[in-house]
């Protein structure tokens, strides 16, 4: 956040109440010193949003959004930093000084509110055409389609008339410039023609972030032609890999998982069905900026896409990109149906959710496919092909979940779960990978587990820090911020420790200092970590003497590891904390926690 001084970012934060600001977006119930209220960003039905008046942040206990004012208003109303900035100044009366702005990032800044306006008013104007006597082809194409004035409504659903300008002129007429036109997507600039609409005779489907803003458009021919979908190029508001099609909906739907499918009127069909969860992307490949995106909404995603070999392909592609996001995926099929629209069509919202219900594991999925590639009645071919079973069962790493799907496989094929397993151990010593029984305890989920217990104990002393200063008197002699090993935890630490020392401890403003949406979430994170249920002054206490230790422990053997062999003083440090270990072994942690 490089346009304004920290001071004055300190300045417009805090003078902004960030209970206040929330409470205006969301209902708030106080509990203790802290407000609760249903999460803005994902969808629950118990209030494990939190706002808290003394940190001066946000936090969701349940899908982990947090941060503070600033940062909620970005994520709330998508707005730019800038835009948040301008919003709370506003609100507390504060002069924004307009030089310590760069001019071409204020330029910036009202090109995209400008291009959102544009984008509106296409909507809206799209919207209204639909309705006149000259959208009447428009409107019976839908009707056609099966779709209610509701769902009509619910979408924004419009047409673009005949007529190849008359969009042009509307927004010339509504005081737009050609300069800011040419680069909305929705007109071509022609030296000699002069200006003309890129959509026209077409029903328009506007496109809409998840904060239901419009950023382009897709339009469709009514009837047969080429392309049948044109969509908006990409925009400084239009990113198509980082928007979905009915996301604005179906991340308040009330369903666990996901619906994704390829076509706009897929989700529009599934919507108007009931399945308020459906999702597709914008014409273009699924991608990993998709998968995260859908990571804030859901651990779980059903593949509902066309039957054909594109879809089975696009599934394909899916898959590991949501495997890597950490979203398990499971496919629905839709044969002899071509898509969602047309299966619910032909046999109604029931048969659809019986598809789902019915959905396969995405692993099983792949090997199916997988099957076709080779032919089973040759003993060769069948040779291969299981060849290729024990390599893919190879992506397991966990050696239960391996097995589970060995048996599962095994007896798909029906080839004898020894068999099968001793294969997949052969193809693994093959691959340079000992595979051998391993029991679970040594095994990488274990590991795993280990550092994310550390990298928990860490978030939680900072968050006692925060919470309780008078634990500084004991912890700053035995820890400081080169204890924190994660980097994005230290840094935060550094500036936790360096506010207790000025006397002004304020996690808030610890926030502003990051600037990517995701540091800002994760060190909303830290500082809003609990432990199960610790209620009993001495169950704090070994809590308290465990974290210290644990941190400590942790702390040396990192340093052991990747300490330079030049840093003399590094080493020097080491060696003293080393020593002191024994002295923190039999330290008495009761004093602090009795004072609480
Ligand atoms: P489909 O061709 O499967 O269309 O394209 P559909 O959703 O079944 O549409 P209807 O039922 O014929 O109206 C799936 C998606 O691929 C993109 C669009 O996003 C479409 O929704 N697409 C398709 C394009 O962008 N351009 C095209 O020419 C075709
Ligand atoms: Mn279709």
């Amino acid at each position: 956040m490089p346009y304004y001084s920290d001071e004055l970012i300190e300045e417009v934060r805090s003078a902004n109440d960030i209970v206040d600001v929330i409470s205006g977006y969301v209902h708030l119930q106080k509990k203790g010193s802290t407000h609760f209220g249903l999460c803005p960003f994902h969808n629950e039905k118990t209030p494990s949003f939190s706002v808290s008046q003394n940190k001066q942040m946000y936090y969701c206990f349940g899908c982990g959004a947090g941060g503070n004012v600033i940062t909620f208003l970005m994520q709330y109303e998508n707005d730019t930093f800038q835009e948040a900035m301008e919003e709370l100044a506003q609100r507390a009366g504060i002069e924004l000084p307009k030089q310590e702005l760069s001019q071409s990032v204020r330029q910036e800044a009202d090109k995209r509110t400008k291009l959102l306006e544009i984008n509106k008013a296409a909507a809206k104007y799209f919207y209204a055409q639909l309705r006149m006597e000259q959208g009447k082809r428009g409107m019976e194409y839908f009707v056609k389609r099966g779709l209610s004035a509701e769902t009509l409504k619910k979408f924004g659903l419009g047409y673009s008339n005949k007529f190849s300008d008359d969009l042009y002129k509307y927004l010339r007429q509504q005081g737009y410039k050609d300069e800011i036109l040419k680069d909305s997507g929705l007109i071509s600039m022609d030296e000699l023609r002069g200006g003309h609409d890129k959509f026209w005779n077409r029903v328009m489907f506007p496109i809409m972030d998840v904060n239901s803003r419009v950023i382009g458009f897709g339009g469709r021919v009514m009837g047969e032609g080429e392309p049948k979908y044109l969509n908006s190029p990409e925009t400084m508001v239009f990113n198509k890999s980082q928007n979905l099609y009915g996301l604005n909906l179906a991340k308040i739907s009330r369903k666990p998982y996901i619906l994704l499918c390829e076509g706009y009127m897929d989700v529009i069909a599934l919507h108007q069905a009931g399945f308020d969860n459906a999702v597709a992307s914008l014409g273009t490949a699924f991608t990993p900026g998709h998968a995260n995106l859908l990571k804030r909404y859901t651990k779980e995603v059903y593949c509902t896409f066309d039957s054909d070999s594109a879809g089975r392909k696009a599934a394909l592609r899916a898959i590991p990109i949501l495997k890597e996001a950490g979203i398990t995926t499971k496919i629905v099929r839709m044969s002899p149906y071509k898509d969602p629209d047309e299966l619910i069509k032909a046999k109604g919202a029931q048969e659809y959710q019986r598809r789902i219900e019915k959905a396969q594991n995405s692993f099983l999925f792949e090997i199916e496919v997988m099957e076709q590639e080779y032919n089973l009645k040759d003993p060769e071919g069948k040779t291969a092909f299981y060849h290729a079973l024990a390599q893919k069962l190879l992506e397991f790493e966990e050696e239960m979940e391996r097995n589970n799907y060995i048996e599962a496989v095994a007896e798909k094929y029906q080839m004898g779960f020894e068999n099968l397993r001793k294969l997949v151990a052969y193809q693994g010593t093959r691959a340079g990978i000992p595979r051998e029984n391993k029991p679970l305890k040594s095994g990488i989920q274990e590991k795993k587990k280990k550092g994310d217990g550390m990298r928990q104990s860490q978030k939680l002393m900072l968050t006692w820090l925060i919470e309780d200063p008078r634990l500084f008197e004991v912890v700053e002699s035995c820890l400081g911020p080169e204890d924190f090993t994660e980097e994005l935890y230290q840094q935060a630490a550094k500036l936790v420790f360096e506010q207790h020392k000025e006397g002004k401890l304020n996690p808030a403003g610890i926030i502003s200092k990051f600037a990517e949406e995701e540091q800002q979430r994760e060190i909303a994170g830290l500082f809003h970590t609990r432990l199960e249920e610790v209620t009993a002054p001495a169950d704090k206490e070994k809590a308290l003497r465990e974290t210290i230790i644990r941190l400590k422990e942790n702390s040396i053997s990192y340093r052991s590891k990747h300490l330079e062999p030049s840093d003399m003083e590094g080493l020097q440090k080491l060696v003293a904390d080393k020593k002191n270990m024994q002295k923190l072994y039999r330290m008495d942690f009761g004093k602090i926690s009795r004072q609480q």
